[in-house]
């Protein structure tokens, strides 16, 4: 049951070069902007695409360019940097940027997934192998981590991010920034980190993906900015701006996010890119009169980068001849682009070498991380009588579900650019665990299709489905409950594909897609032992499930060792200890729907309480932070040494927790706090600490946190700063978020 640590940091290329001082950085940028012309610097704000149609060699040759994206063919990398180095006058190289956001070539799973496994140590681990793929095929920058906190399951890109918790989210931002850059952007065998979208991008309208988000000042300084401000402080080298806007000012234009609160109040000293076309989108916004005027107020505000709209390519030169953007402006945007160059060493090795790639690639170590990471994310939601783990001598197993076979449906989002899904299916993972003792029986069942056509599909054709006529789907209905009736065992693996989530993949409903619900109910009438595996990229109303169906994995999109690791999980070889990062509501009309809301006027709870919905209870299907073991754990009340600490001292909150079952396994303790008064309402719990321990059986940990200035001041609108109330605290520690395990603190003047 114990997971074996592969030692990354032996895999890691020693470092060719120290870090470059910043005075010599400094110094070999000035000499270079004092040879720049106007036009080569808007070169190096240009980020060029390289879609079929755009022309990253022209646009290299004419005055080069700070960056080229969507590429991922070495040869191709070299042949651009060599114009770029070779046929302009200054030979300054381009930096590669892609979405590696879970991995390169070996898939980890999915972000949110990353989220549940609360393994901070893990995250980084698995950024740094994808790191180190993406790098060794030339890559300089990816766009990651994402961090918009989402709390709204219909919008499609809570997968990609850390769930709806800002603490859970900081700590997940800040892992993923040293996975991914190393010991500083530039690292040998890094990238350089991306921290998007600032801001307030997971909160649209509606969870409708671009949509306009308002955001308050409080939840956008409490809630929503703290992962980017977490970043920040773990030095990463880029942001990416929103495409929306913020409360009424596109992100890309927004002088507040960009200037006072990243670059003001953060201290960062890196740069910004847009969004793609998220420049020349300001006039469709209707925020900008045309292009230029685009150019010139994304500039201004603090944009270093144009993505793929050419909007500063085609007008800040103009711009800077006739005074619309003031002396200064273009060197100061210029200066971090080329020093993130210096500090990668381009300007001495720009080139990469295509035959020592592979080696990277297929280095098994990384497939073994991929198989450790799907197993800890993995939340047990449901285990009535023990059904897990199973046997491996009883059979025949019915594999049934239209994603137990897809190693595409294994990968989850972003698996886009020339990527060749190569997953290990659950249905392959089980037949591996079995051997041949006993029978594995296959059947997809109906398949399951977007009403529309996601807009990666143009540029994988993996990731396109066929049409399946309803006759065809009736036939593969009644195979699939005929395999059923042949088991004596049925694993339902069900959800979604990957293309139900990730970007333009919003959804109005929550629950299975297809026919997927029927053949469930369908099945489990057979009154067979009946598992359902979930593998989806977001909360799903499996209320109907959760009633009926005895034990329910929560499998997420696991990656390329999906299949070994569900088996794992499934006949006990590893012991699931995955809690949720998102509350799982019952029906998407309740979202959204998180636990760290505010009380108001008849609490739940209260004598006078009545339902928020007459039709139905709004309680979470499963709550934030929830998750199963194969054991379970015993918590002592918790101690708050002192009881009373004045304004700007800190508490040390302890807790013993117990594995009082008979095998090993692993618990997320975690620590949340409510204010009970102050200058303004707080919310009923807050997370402000998290341990994930693995206990033999039998075996006691004492677990502590610290809870000082830094866990509890927030941002007071009352006061337009971040303050500290002496105040009383209810304090809780346990194994989700509705734990009653509770104590006391009192902050003093
Ligand atoms: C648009 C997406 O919003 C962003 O997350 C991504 O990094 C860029 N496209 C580049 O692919």
């Amino acid at each position: 049951m114990r997971t074996a640590w592969v030692a990354l940091s032996a895999l890691m290329p020693v470092a060719l070069s120290a870090q470059p001082a910043d005075d010599d950085v400094e110094r070999r940028v000035d000499e270079l902007l004092a040879r720049m012309t106007v036009e080569e610097k808007v070169g190096q704000l240009t980020q060029v695409g390289a879609f079929p149609g755009m022309d990253p060699e022209g646009t290299i040759r004419r005055a080069g360019a700070g960056s080229v994206l969507w590429l991922t063919d070495t040869e191709r990398f070299n042949a651009l940097q060599k114009i770029a180095v070779e046929e302009t006058r200054l030979g300054i190289p381009v930096l590669f940027a892609l979405d590696v956001i879970h991995g390169y070539e070996t898939i980890f799973p999915v972000p949110l997934a990353m989220a549940a496994s609360w393994d901070t140590d893990l995250y980084e681990r698995a950024q740094a192998v994808a790191a180190r793929e993406a790098r060794a095929v030339g890559l300089h920058w990816t766009f990651g981590p994402m961090l918009d906190i989402a709390r709204d399951a219909r919008w499609g890109r809570m997968v990609e991010g850390a769930g709806e918790d800002p603490y859970l989210g900081s700590a997940m931002a800040a892992a993923q920034v040293r996975g991914f850059q190393g010991a500083y952007p530039g690292s040998p065998g890094h990238l350089i980190a991306c921290a998007k979208h600032f801001a307030g991008y997971g909160a649209p309208d509606g969870g409708r993906d671009y949509e306009s988000v308002y955001i308050p000042e409080s939840q956008l300084h409490n809630v929503y900015l703290p992962p980017f401000r977490a970043a920040v402080d773990a030095g990463v080298g880029s942001l990416m701006s929103a495409y929306m806007d913020l409360n009424d000012v596109p992100a890309t234009a927004s002088h507040f996010l960009l200037r006072e609160v990243l670059r003001e109040e953060w201290g960062f000293e890196g740069f910004v890119v847009s969004d793609a076309f998220g420049v020349a989108n300001l006039v469709v916004q209707g925020f900008a009169a045309d292009g230029a005027d685009a150019a010139v107020r994304a500039l201004e505000a603090g944009t270093n980068f144009d993505m793929a709209s050419d909007t500063f390519g085609r007008h800040l030169a103009a711009a800077a001849s006739d005074g619309r953007i003031p002396a200064g402006l273009l060197d100061e945007a210029v200066r971090p682009i080329l020093a993130a160059k210096l500090r990668m060493g381009l300007f001495e090795s720009p080139y990469t070498d295509a035959s020592a790639a592979a080696a990277v690639l297929e280095d098994p170590a990384h497939r073994e991380l991929a198989r450790i990471a799907a197993r800890r994310s993995m939340v047990l939601l449901r285990n009535e009588g023990g059904a897990l783990p199973l046997s491996r001598d009883e059979g025949p197993i019915a594999v049934i579900g239209p994603v137990a076979d897809s190693p595409v449906d294994m990968e989850g989002s972003w698996t886009v650019f020339n990527h060749v899904p190569s997953a290990v299916t659950i249905l392959q993972g089980i037949r591996d665990a079995v051997g041949t003792g006993v029978g594995v029986i296959h059947a997809p069942g109906p398949q399951i299709k977007r009403g529309s056509p996601s807009m990666f599909e143009r540029f994988n054709p993996h990731l396109r489905r066929e049409d399946q006529s309803p006759e065809d789907a009736e036939a593969a209905f009644q195979e699939a409950l005929a395999a059923a009736r042949a088991a004596k065992l049925v694993v339902m693996v069900l959800g979604e594909t990957s293309q139900m989530s990730g970007e333009a993949a919003s959804r109005a409903s929550l629950d299975l897609p297809g026919r997927q619900q029927e053949l469930l109910e369908a099945v489990a009438a057979l009154g067979k032992p009946l598992v359902m595996v979930l593998v989806n990229g977001r909360p799903m109303t499996i209320t109907w499930a959760a009633e009926n169906v005895p034990a329910i994995l929560e499998a997420w999109q696991p990656g390329s060792e999906a299949g070994h690791a569900v088996a794992d999980v499934l006949f006990g070889d590893a012991n699931p200890g995955g809690k949720l990062p998102v509350t799982f509501p019952r029906a998407a009309a309740h979202a959204p729907l998180y636990y760290a809301h505010n009380l108001s006027h008849q609490p739940e709870g209260s004598p006078n309480y009545q339902p928020r919905y007459w039709d139905g209870s709004h309680a979470p299907l499963y709550p934030f932070g929830y998750g199963l073991s194969y054991t379970s754990f015993e918590y002592s009340s918790p101690t708050v040494a002192p009881e009373s600490v004045a304004v700007g001292g800190t508490a040390t909150v302890s807790v013993e927790v117990r594995n009082a079952g008979e095998v090993a396994g692993d618990e997320v303790v975690q620590l949340y706090v409510h204010q009970r008064a102050g200058s303004a309402s707080r919310p009923v719990r807050e997370l402000k600490g998290f341990e994930r321990v693995t206990l033999e059986p039998g075996e006691t940990r004492t677990v502590s946190f610290e809870l000082g200035p830094e866990e509890l001041r927030y941002w007071s609108t009352a006061h337009g700063d971040w303050i500290q109330d002496a105040a009383a605290f209810e304090v809780w520690v346990g194994g989700d978020s509705t734990t009653e395990n509770r104590a006391e603190l009192t902050v003093t003047e």
